[in-house]
Order: C-alpha cells, then sequence, then structure tokens
C-alpha cells in the first residue's frame, strides 16, 4: 500500500523540542513566559507591525479584534461567503451579524467592486453611522480574507473604510508570509488576525496573535484576552473578558517554527508553481495564481477543474481519498450553511461557481517531488476518464 498524502500537515523539523524541553525545565508551562513575549515580539517585528498579542487561537484573535475595532452587539459586518465559518462566528460572538460579499474572480477574495455597491446602493450615512437600509443596522467592519494564502485587494477595501467611515479589519489566518503591494498582510488594517492551527503554515498546535500598530487597541487585546483585569495585585475587572491567552508551551512551538517560516513559504510557493505548470500541459484547470500586485503564501494549492474534463469535484475529492490522495473542497459558502440561513448575502455568484469546481491539492511543506507526481498522475488519469471508470 502506498503511502498516503495528507492535505497539509505540520513540519516540525527545527528547535521544537529543544524549546518545548526549556518551558519543562524552567518550569514556565502556562499562559505567562519568556516564549510568549518572544513569540508576539519577533513574530509582530518580522510583520512589520508594532503590536502582537498571542491567543489560544485564530477564531479567538478574531473575535477580540473585532471588539477593540469597535464592533458592538446589533451592528453588521461585511464577510466574504468564501471563508471558514470561523470569520463569521467571530461576528456572532459579539453578537453582531455577518453581511455575506461576494470573491472576485481572479484572486478569490472579496470582490471591493461588490462591496462598493453594497455600502452605496444599498446603505445610507447618518451622523457619521453607516446604516444598512434593508435591516435598519448599523455597519461597523469589513473583514476581509487573506484567502489560501493569497491577499485581498486592500487600497480599494481601506479606501472605502475611510470614506464611510468603517473599521478594517482583516482575517490573515491563512496567509502568513503573504505580502500586498510589498508589505505583510495582517499589518494593512486597524486590526490583523493570524491562526496557527495544526494546517497552517505555522503551527503551535492550536493558537492566533491579534496584530496591531494602535498601542491602545494593543492594550485592550490583551486586556480582554486575559480576563479584562486590572494590573495590580489585586483582581479587579471592569467588563467581561475572556480566557484567551497562548500558552508559554505553544508559544515555544511558535518561536521554533518562526524560524523556519521563510523556508516555509518558499516550500509552499514551489509546490504550487509546479502543480501550475503541470496543470497548464493538462489543460481544463485554473489554478489560484497571484495577482500583479500580490506575493501569495500559497498555504493552499487550490485549482478549479473543468467539470466537461474532470467530471464532478465532489466525486473526484472522493475517488482522489479512496486512493490515499488527500483533496479537499473548498470551503462551502457561508450564505450556503444552515446556522447562517435568512442572513443577508449581496449578489453572490463568483463564490457560489468556485466551490463548485474548485478543489485544494496536498501541499504540505514537506511533501516530496514524487508525491507531486502521485497527486498529478491521478489528475491525468481523471482527467482521460472523467466518470471515473
Ligand atoms: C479564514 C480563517 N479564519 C479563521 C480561522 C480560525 O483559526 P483557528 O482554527 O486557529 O481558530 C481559520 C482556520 O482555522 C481560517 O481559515
Amino acid at each position: 500500500m502506498t503511502r498516503p498524502i495528507p492535505n497539509a500537515v505540520p513540519c516540525l523539523r527545527g528547535n521544537e523540542w529543544q524549546y518545548l524541553k526549556e518551558c519543562l525545565d524552567s518550569n514556565w508551562v502556562s499562559s505567562v513566559g519568556p516564549f510568549v513575549d518572544r513569540f508576539e515580539r519577533e513574530l509582530a517585528g518580522w510583520l512589520g507591525v508594532r503590536y502582537g498579542v498571542a491567543t489560544v487561537n485564530g477564531t479567538a484573535a478574531l473575535h477580540v479584534a473585532l471588539l477593540v475595532a469597535g464592533v458592538e452587539a446589533g451592528d453588521e459586518v461585511l464577510v466574504p461567503a468564501l471563508t471558514f465559518v470561523a470569520t463569521a462566528n467571530a461576528v456572532r460572538y459579539c453578537g453582531a451579524v455577518p453581511v455575506f460579499m461576494d470573491s472576485e474572480p481572479r484572486t478569490w477574495t472579496v470582490d471591493p467592486q461588490k462591496v462598493a455597491d453594497f455600502l452605496t446602493r444599498e446603505c445610507d450615512v447618518r451622523d457619521g453611522r453607516v446604516v444598512n437600509r434593508t435591516t435598519g443596522r448599523r455597519v461597523r467592519a469589513l473583514l476581509p480574507v487573506h484567502l489560501y494564502g493569497h491577499p485581498a485587494d486592500l487600497d480599494p477595501l481601506l479606501e472605502l473604510a475611510a470614506r464611510f467611515p468603517l473599521a478594517l479589519v482583516e482575517d490573515a489566518a491563512e496567509a502568513l508570509g503573504a505580502s500586498y503591494k510589498g508589505r505583510r498582510v495582517g499589518a494593512h488594517g486597524s486590526v490583523g488576525c493570524l491562526s496557527f492551527n495544526g494546517n497552517k503554515i505555522i503551527t503551535t498546535g492550536g493558537g492566533g496573535m491579534i496584530l496591531t500598530d494602535d498601542e491602545a487597541l494593543a492594550r485592550r487585546a490583551r486586556s480582554l484576552t486575559t480576563q479584562a483585569r486590572d494590573e495590580g495585585p489585586e483582581w479587579i475587572h471592569r467588563e467581561v473578558g475572556f480566557n484567551y491567552r497562548l500558552t508559554n508551551l505553544q508559544a515555544a512551538l511558535g518561536v521554533a517554527q518562526l524560524e523556519q517560516l521563510e523556508g516555509f513559504v518558499a516550500e509552499k510557493r514551489e509546490t504550487a508553481r509546479v502543480y501550475a505548470e503541470a496543470l497548464a500541459a493538462l489543460g481544463g484547470a485554473e489554478p489560484l495564481g497571484e495577482a500583479p500586485w500580490a506575493t501569495s503564501s500559497f498555504w493552499m494549492s487550490s485549482t478549479l477543474l473543468d467539470p466537461a474534463r474532470y467530471g464532478d469535484a465532489r466525486a473526484l475529492i472522493a475517488r482522489a481519498n479512496a486512493e490515499g490522495i488527500q483533496l479537499r473542497p473548498l470551503w462551502r459558502p457561508l450564505h450556503r450553511q444552515p446556522v447562517f440561513a435568512g442572513q443577508q448575502a449581496y449578489r453572490i455568484e463568483v463564490a457560489d461557481h468556485l466551490y463548485a469546481r474548485g478543489v485544494s491539492l496536498p501541499c504540505s511543506v514537506g511533501i516530496t517531488p514524487e508525491e507531486r507526481l502521485r497527486v498529478l498522475a491521478f489528475l491525468a488519469a481523471a482527467g482521460d476518464r472523467p466518470s471515473g471508470r
């Protein structure tokens, strides 16, 4: 039996053991410790932002980022339909409501033109408040997602955020290492968020980070993630906070992983390049590439497949998985999720098209050339016999 090829698994080949041992030897295992400080400082520095606040996962980072950006219960946040559910769940944790936006076909990220159309045609601005005419609710923030490692087109979104005005929070959970016009993602909006879940570019087992240049926002994020306790020896709490801090053990993994990040991104990019070249030769495939203004981290190597050549994407995924090649469907658009039934979705067409045809190919850091060839041989055979028979 040939070895299964997973979709994306961690690569732990640096100083992980050594740093974990340092935690155990020094007794610093919980939610404060030198590795937490170091991870926050080094990662924020690498991204070019002043502050990093480490959290227990990326979803918690998004939740607190939205709160510090000013999102309140009853507000609305504009969220791409094509994203992982955590993006919209974090909005709901604030008591706010997501309004789903379409993707643009080249980058699969939120379409700034449709966001602009929604804000100008469907909303009123009253006393500096943006109000959705259909629901009567205040629209408070834009939450673009740098999907599958590709940056969203931030300049027009930042321009809209400044004009209306709205907060802009970046969900960079999938895109550590990507850049927009030369500046790393997560560093453009008022707040950015990362995830270090097991399948992300670097992992801490589970973990996340809030990024900001704003000292007041960073201080509030740090407070909210640590039960909103006042500084000083007493336990004084003026608002409801959360127990969202990353542990020193997890941060030790993070520091070791961060040392390898640039090599990891290079490997991800190489895998995407190899697949794109081979898929161009096979035909009937449109891999997610790179816009001229973008450097993608290629967290996923994803591609659209023409059903006329490859058959139904879901049937293809099932056959690949049966052969030990872990293909994945794209995120099911959130306006199609039972949990968000009835939520407003604005002119969504592209996201549905991408979902119907898209698959993500195995692309772990450390995937071997032979494994990539097996994936491509499977696709070549599938293209010759779309029904699988
Ligand atoms: C786009 C997006 N946002 C948020 C998250 C949440 O991160 P976490 O799993 O660390 O909570 C993820 C991934 O898991 C994601 O893909």
